[in-house]
């Protein structure tokens, strides 16, 4: 299959030829077929979410197990009704206060939606995104648009719409290049079809923000720590070693000079083996490794530089060959949650503590 990629506006300013390169976007999902697309948080792999076959092909594309359920798009309050069986208090002051925006939230969902899209499940995971170009091909479909990330199931998320070339192109339609993402982590999950509100998934909606909107907000397990096969957590797709470099990833946390002066030692003995070796820095830390494989990831006073950049280092770290990692660990308050679990996960929970 021949990919088209259209470049767009990113600042909702659309010209003439970047609707009409929307609108055809917009074509190719409601005749079943995929278009990668930027949101706030990482690019989506888009399909109509109420046609089984588009869903299909979706996980085909991905190579994602089909019991991992997908996130459907809407565009307005008024696309959420005939998706949901009903939408509970919780879910009301959250969407009030956080959509459009970087949050999912999980409904009891109605016959619209087909298993296929939901991986089997009663429930439906919604999200209202904010970027321009993504509201407007939601709209322009005039249906729900079913998107986990446009990557290759098991590789880092897509941040910009080169990863999605990377990984998808020749296996969907178009891709939409609205440019790099703003936020750079996966949307907030949460569950509200419980009595106590659940984050199964931490994301640019924190906890601390949650908490502020509804009260007290549980934690789904699967987001603390490794989950052993014969657990099912809420959220199917918490159960995969996600976001993974090919690089073997090394976390070392605690205090930072103990930190710097390990990641060095073990550095210089995996060179001295022959081993290509990156290593993942912050602006604060820069100046105190060896130059060559060395990423600033951001500014430990702004946690967002971090998470926007996340994924971007470690792709480029497998475009580098790297085949050893290691990264300064981070604060895991406010955006750091979810910035260290992502990393946690990268590492496959290889994190040591000096
Ligand atoms: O920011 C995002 O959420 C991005 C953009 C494209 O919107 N999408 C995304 O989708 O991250 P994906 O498929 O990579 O991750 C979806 C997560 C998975 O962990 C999945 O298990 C969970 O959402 N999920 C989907 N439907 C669910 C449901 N009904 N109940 C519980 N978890 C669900
Ligand atoms: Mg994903």
């Amino acid at each position: 299959m021949l990919t088209r990629l259209f470049r767009v506006s990113d600042k909702g300013d659309f010209s003439a030829e970047d609707l009409r390169c929307i609108q055809e976007a917009a074509d190719v999902i409601r005749d079943g077929g995929l278009v990668g697309f930027p949101t706030e948080t990482v690019y989506g792999l888009g399909g109509n979410a109420l046609d089984a076959s588009a869903s299909k092909k979706i996980y085909a594309a991905k190579g994602r197990p089909s019991d991992n359920p997908l996130i459907v798009h809407v565009s307005c309050m008024e696309e959420i009704l005939p998706i949901t069986a009903d939408i509970p208090e919780t879910g009301k002051k959250l969407a009030e206060r956080f959509w459009p925006g970087p949050m999912t939230l999980i409904f009891r969902k109605s016959d619209a939606v087909p298993r296929e899209t939901t991986g089997g499940l009663d429930t439906v995971a919604v999200r209202m995104p904010s970027d321009p170009v993504a509201a407007e091909l939601i709209r322009r479909a005039g249906v729900p648009i079913a998107a986990p990330s446009a990557n290759t199931s098991g590789r880092p998320s897509p941040t910009r719409a080169e990863h999605v070339w990377q990984d998808l192109h020749g296996k969907i339609e178009v891709i939409l290049d609205g440019g790099p993402v703003k936020v750079g982590v996966e949307s907030t999950i949460v569950d509200v079809t419980g009595k106590t509100p659940t984050l199964l998934r931490p994301g640019a909606i924190t906890m601390e923000m949650l908490e502020d909107a509804v009260g007290h907000v549980e934690i789904d397990p699967a987001i603390l720590g490794p989950v052993s096969p014969d657990v099912h957590p809420k959220a199917p797709g918490m159960k995969y070693r996600h976001y993974a470099p090919k690089a073997d990833l090394t976390i070392v946390e605690g205090d930072m000079d103990r930190v710097v002066g390990e990641i060095n030692r073990l550095a210089e003995e995996k060179l001295a083996a022959g081993k290509k070796v990156g290593i993942i820095c912050t602006e604060e830390t820069k100046n105190r490794y060896p130059e060559g494989m060395l990423e600033s990831i951001g500014t430990r006073s702004r946690q967002e530089t971090i998470a926007h950049n996340l994924f971007a280092v470690l792709r480029d770290f497998d475009d580098r060959g790297a085949e050893y990692i290691f990264s300064e660990g981070f604060a895991e308050d406010h955006l750091g949650q979810a910035i260290m679990n992502r990393m946690k996960k990268a590492a496959g929970y290889h994190i040591l503590h000096v």
